[in-house]
């Protein structure tokens, strides 16, 4: 038997760092004196310039700026365009701003790289599936250099709401439920877009939305978010502030009103909290035009009087609205806002292009041949394969029938994701072009031996009622071997505003799926969809499902990889996948209740299903076995606020080498609030050999053991803790300790 030790040392050693002495801060940070000598030369109106962000559009003539804009930008009023990319056309509007406008401040150039630019990556939830914030953060790298290559100065990304509700078309945009988990990987992305923001391949991040906005009610999007403080900071706020401490360059503020205020009218939430309380000296953006929103929303007359309110509140720039542009000045001259918030407004935006040496070269970013040489590179392309396959999530594999068996004479490809190269990216995919994706079909016919004959039959579309390929694709599947069965939701399903109230398979794929098992059960089931999806009318059909999500360029590669066993699955689901959508919202770290569910009737559950999700948070196989040894800590009593060293030992007790994700998760059983049944505070993808065996060690930090206490402090409380380690929320082998 083959034993190994694994240390990972999660948190940070306070002593080791407080030895360090710390170098001496120059008296005036280079930086902001640069911001405040050009802040002095600066007129009222090239002020609100700099806090006005306008889009530019795209026509079937390539990108185009209107008329008023172009004055706009040589007059100083507009500091910021969004959607323009492609070199020679910022190059153009660059040119505007730094040859024509009085102080020649370059501008900033946003666009929504989400997860790549033209070497599309799977999208984000998928990412997070992977379980390797390392892997968030090369496909953010690899974005970055190639939105950098052709332009792009500052990404509208990464997305860090975390989301509970699968109804919610943007959970595809982030990366799941769960605080621990999404902190990490917002932290990777903001790393891995930004670097130190120092060569000409990174670019400004954005921390979006600002804030709750995941917890839509009824997962209807842009819909009103109520929870108390103590939820707003122990659940959705944390993976925010990880990213404010990361350096990340702008926030972007939500569209939804929280307890009763607009995202982006908010002080409680950006002077209050992110301005004052975290320090953050970065940009607050809106998101698009919602300052006016905040006329519908009820909590402002007019768009005057919403300028006024988000200014108060601490929202830098305006995205779209034009209300800074049309009244900051006119409520300056009524004292009804004041210079010294325009001033630090200003002074936000101006840092940041300082940061990114726009000032030393304003085309830093605008280079013809690096746009050439870079975009859709060899090795951006082999990244994003790999980031694919290392998201992939099987879900349920019968007697093994993956991965496919060598030798095989006839392979059917079905279904209407089969081989559809616009879905491979999801929904938001940058200027993601679908002609450089290689489908399923592709992948397959690619990966199967030469004497595989490889054949496609669409069987229906995504979502409609027409079952008349049907007999067409059934016959197919009768006669081949083995059938892979492509389903799920086509990429415009999820994303903004792709709220659905029925989260089953749409349209007639059920009714294939089962039309095709039944002609041929050695068929594996690949979904493509971007939130949990109710598979309950299916799961106990399908022989074998695999999770592909939207794997982005390269997909149908990765997802070849999984099928025939190049590549042992070892992705995770970040969110749960509920039973029906009567459960929502789901999730793991939910709590106890005072009537845990048990089989008497007054108990806390459903009398219609159980209470557990189809697949619990954390879940996924692989084509091996990983069994559970051992959970122990080094002491079983601590000091409150020392670190608890946890060892878990875990076995590779099947025939083939693979990764496994080993969660550890922690229950605080007595609070002075109630506490999740568990909580995930620890998570490590190890590979082992066949037989071989673990020990990996984590360590609990004092503030993986804190919550908001029922005084409003942030802090651990003494007392019992229980603590289990698995392959899943579910984890089984558990442990105790004691904080005295
Ligand atoms: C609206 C979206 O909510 C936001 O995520 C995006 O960055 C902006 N539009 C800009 O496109």
């Amino acid at each position: 038997m083959r034993f190994c030790y694994f240390f990972l040392f999660l948190g940070f050693s306070i002593s080791l760092s407080a030895q360090k002495k710390a170098p001496a801060k120059p008296a005036v940070d280079p930086i902001e004196a640069k911001v405040n000598a050009l802040l002095a030369k600066m007129t009222l109106e090239e002020k609100i310039g700099q806090m006005t962000l306008f889009t530019t559009g795209w026509d079937v003539t390539g990108p185009t700026i209107s008329g008023n804009h172009e004055q706009e930008i040589k007059n100083g009023k507009v500091g910021n365009v969004f959607n323009a990319h492609t070199v020679d056309f910022v190059r153009k509007i660059q040119k505007l701003a730094v040859e024509n406008s009085r102080l020649k401040i370059p501008l900033l150039f946003g666009y929504d790289v989400i997860h790549g630019y033209k070497t599309i990556f799977p999208v984000p939830l998928a990412e997070a599936a992977s379980w390797e914030p390392e892997m968030a953060k090369l496909s953010a790298q690899v974005a970055a250099r190639e939105c950098a290559a052709a332009g792009v100065n500052w990404t509208f990304a990464p997305m860090v709401d975390i989301a509970r509700d699968p109804r919610w078309g943007r959970v595809v945009e982030g990366s799941g439920e769960d605080t621990y988990l999404g902190t990490k990987f917002a932290v990777a992305r903001v790393q891995g877009f930004q670097g130190d923001l120092s060569g000409p391949e990174s670019v400004i991040a954005c921390a979006k939305h600002y804030a709750a906005y995941g917890a839509a009610q009824a997962g209807r999007d842009y819909h009103t978010t109520e929870m108390s403080d103590r939820t707003l900071r122990e659940v959705y706020l944390p993976p925010f502030k990880a990213c404010a401490e990361a350096g990340v360059g702008s926030f972007m503020t939500a569209f939804n009103d929280l307890n009763g205020v607009p995202a982006s009218g908010n002080k409680y939430l950006i002077r209050d909290i992110l301005k004052k309380e975290w320090n953050y000296k970065g940009i607050v953006v809106t998101d698009y035009t919602s300052i006016n929103e905040m006329v519908p929303h009820g909590y402002a007359a007019d768009n005057k009087d919403a300028a006024r309110k988000a200014l108060i509140a601490g929202v830098d720039m305006d995205m779209e609205g034009s209300t800074y542009m049309d009244y900051l000045k006119a409520l300056l001259a009524e004292k009804k806002v004041t210079i010294s918030d325009i001033d630090d407004a200003t002074r936000r935006v101006l840092r940041q292009k300082f940061r990114l040496g726009l000032f030393d070269d304003p085309f830093k970013y605008i280079n013809n041949e690096r746009e050439k040489k870079t975009i859709l590179r060899a090795d951006h392309l082999e990244a994003s394969r790999e980031v694919a396959r290392r998201s992939i999530v099987l879900l349920k594999n019968n007697g093994d029938i993956l991965p496919l068996k060598k030798g095989l004479k006839k392979i059917a490809v079905i279904g209407p994701l089969g081989n559809s190269k616009v879905d491979m990216m999801g929904n938001w995919y940058g200027a993601g072009d679908a002609a450089n994706c290689v489908t399923i079909l592709e992948g397959i016919q690619k990966a199967a031996e030469s004497g595989t004959q490889v054949g496609y039959y669409k069987g229906c579309d995504v979502n409609s009622k027409d079952t008349s390929q049907f007999a067409a694709a059934v016959k197919a599947a009768s006669e081949a071997e083995f059938v892979i069965l492509a389903i799920g939701e086509s990429g415009d399903m999820t994303g903004e505003a792709a709220s659905r109230s029925d989260i089953r398979l749409p349209g007639v794929q059920a009714a294939l799926l089962a039309a095709i098992v039944q002609a041929n059960p050695n068929t594996a089931i690949v979904l493509m969809n971007g939130r949990p999806l109710d598979l309950s009318n299916i799961v106990d059909i399908a022989p074998s499902i695999l999770e592909a999500w939207y794997p982005g360029t390269q997909g149908g590669h990765a997802i070849a990889d999984v099928l025939f066993g190049k590549y042992n699955p070892s992705g995770k689901l970040p969110i749960t996948f509920p039973r029906s959508v009567g459960q929502v919202p789901i999730f793991y770290n939910m709590k106890n209740t005072g009537r845990p569910m048990n089989e008497g009737k007054y108990t806390s559950k459903y009398i219609d299903i159980p209470n557990t999700p189809l697949f619990v948070f954390g879940y996924g196989l692989s084509y091996t076995k990983f069994e559970y040894l051992e959970i122990n800590t080094n002491k079983a009593v601590y000091d409150v606020n020392s670190f608890v060293k946890v060892n878990v030992t875990v076995k590779n007790t099947g025939k083939v080498a693979g990764e496994e994700v080993v969660q550890l998760y922690v229950h605080d059983i007595v609070g002075s609030v109630t506490r999740p049944v568990r909580e995930l505070k620890g998570f490590q993808k190890v590979k082992l050999e066949p037989g071989q065996t673990i020990l990996i060690q984590f360590q609990l930090t004092p503030k993986d053991l804190s919550f908001v206490r029922l005084d409003n402090t942030f802090g651990m409380e003494a007392g019992k803790f229980e603590v289990f380690a698995g392959g899943s929320s579910s984890a089984t082998i558990s442990s105790t300790f004691e904080m005295k």
